[in-house]
């Protein structure tokens, strides 16, 4: 991890969050490698969820929310962590890193009794500070998700089965944020919502567990993927039956991404007249809403509430994983190695660079300004000049950010009209005609 974290920081992924003041716990920032990667993994996963399929939708919610919605929802009752305070060295914990009753950090047996503690953040709505006017910050992207039920229904004329689809930060007041990016205070969900009848639930359940995992595998992630079925006395209020797709993080295997079958709770939750339907979960009795969160089933003609299956991925995570599963340290010669990320093409936050084998020789600098432009114009993602003057150097720090491949322009170019690429992962380098430039790229690409 701590290898990943310097190269993360020296190559410009991630930092530490408020750094210049001393940081803040739990926060990160991206930097423009970082948010080019994370750009491409959410780009991949929209296409995959939006895109390619035709029975699901986009939407982009608030993420300032209504207290009645989290109520409802069961956050404001269950969304805790029961939590433990060291008397001694007033360290703070969540009762599960608590191992034989002592304290992690300082060994004291002299603890607090377990407190729940709400994850969720809220913050004031409007000048005055009253206590009922106020909002959460999401601490998923489901809910709003589910208040937008209707408003989908209405303006897309969807039946069952179909999915809404959504990315966007989510909040939660970690009690002990740690492993990097893994467990932070502000987080990016990718969740998608698959509204199904009752009685399918099952089968698209089983479904949704195998693409997703497929999907993941097609991000680069072969070799370190598991799946837990999670036991009933561990299952969230919501859910009936959840599949968590796990990944070996440096730190150890946890979490990737949950599969919930959340039955009907949350719009039948949400939903108004209640007893109109034949609502199977424990709801939590709505008086406030005022819409009916219901589909009419075409072959009985009634109206139902949609069970609900939900995959939802955490993207730090994914970033932590993906990179992990690059991060390559290789030996080039009994005397020197290379860090290189083996990323997939299109995940690499930089798709090729273009190196001018002279500094400051204008025939070369030009051709490849040129180059780059013609690459550019292909709208496959970031191309850059990188007019170092060193091309080792400029090929170890593109192995290092994963770059996919380095085009060198030289005398050559100029006189023969040709330029060299040189592959990443093998180091091997190949002549081409620049009349062939775009199609080898593009096919390289693919
Ligand atoms: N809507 C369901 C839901 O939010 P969750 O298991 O609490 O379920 C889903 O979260 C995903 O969000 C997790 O699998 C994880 O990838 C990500 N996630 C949750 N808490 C996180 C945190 N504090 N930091 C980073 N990612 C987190």
């Amino acid at each position: 991890m701590d290898e990943l974290v310097a190269l993360c920081k020296r190559r410009g992924f991630i930092f530490q969050s408020s750094e210049i003041y001393g940081g803040l716990q739990g926060l990160y920032d991206y930097g423009p490698l970082g948010v080019e990667l994370k750009n491409n993994i959410k780009q991949s996963w929209w296409s995959s969820m939006v895109y390619e399929r035709d029975d699901i939708e986009g939407i982009d919610t608030a993420i300032l929310t209504h207290p009645d919605v989290l109520k409802n929802s069961g956050h404001e009752n269950t969304f805790t962590d029961p939590m433990i305070d060291c008397k001694k060295c007033k360290s703070r914990w969540r009762a599960d890193e608590i191992i034989d009753n002592k304290c992690p950090k300082c060994q004291s047996t002299d603890l607090t009794d377990e407190r729940p503690f709400n994850l969720m953040f809220k913050t004031k709505l409007g000048p005055i500070d009253d206590k009922d006017n106020f909002a959460y910050l999401r601490p998923e992207t489901a809910q709003n998700i589910f208040i937008n039920f209707k408003n989908i229904l209405d303006t897309t004329s969807r039946e069952l089965p179909f999915g809404i689809a959504q990315i966007g930060k989510a909040f939660r007041n970690e009690i002990t944020p740690r492993n990097f990016i893994f467990r932070v205070r502000e987080f990016e969900q990718m969740e998608m919502e698959f509204f199904v009848k009752p009685g399918e639930d099952d089968k698209w359940y089983k479904e949704w567990v195998q693409l997703r995992l497929d999907w993941w595998k097609n991000q680069g992630l072969t070799n370190n993927l598991s799946l837990l079925e999670v036991e009933q006395s561990d299952l969230a209020h919501y859910s009936k039956a959840t599949t968590d797709i796990m990944y070996k993080f440096p730190h150890g295997t946890e979490e990737l991404e949950g599969i919930a079958n959340r039955t009907d709770f949350d719009l039948g939750s949400h939903t108004k007249n209640q007893s109109d339907f034949e609502i199977q979960s424990t709801v939590t009795k709505n008086t406030t809403s005022n819409s009916k969160l219901a589909s009419l089933c075409s072959e009985s003609k009634k109206w139902i509430i949609p069970f609900v299956i939900e995959p939802s991925a955490g993207l730090d995570r994914g970033v932590l994983a993906i990179l992990t599963e690059a991060f390559t340290e290789e030996k080039i010669d009994s005397n020197s190695s290379r860090i290189l990320l083996k990323l997939p093409t299109h995940l690499a936050p930089i798709k090729a660079a273009v190196i001018p084998l002279k500094k400051n020789n204008p025939d070369i600098v030009n051709k490849a300004k040129e180059v780059k432009l013609i690459l550019q114009s292909l709208g496959l993602g970031r191309i850059i000049l990188e007019n170092t003057g060193n091309i080792g150097k400029s090929y170890r720090k593109h192995d290092e950010i994963g770059t996919p491949i380095c085009i060198t322009i030289d005398f050559n170019t100029i006189e023969k009209n040709t330029i060299t690429f040189r592959d990443r992962d093998t180091m091997s380098q190949e002549t081409y005609d620049i009349n062939d430039l775009k199609d080898r790229f593009r096919e390289i690409l693919s």
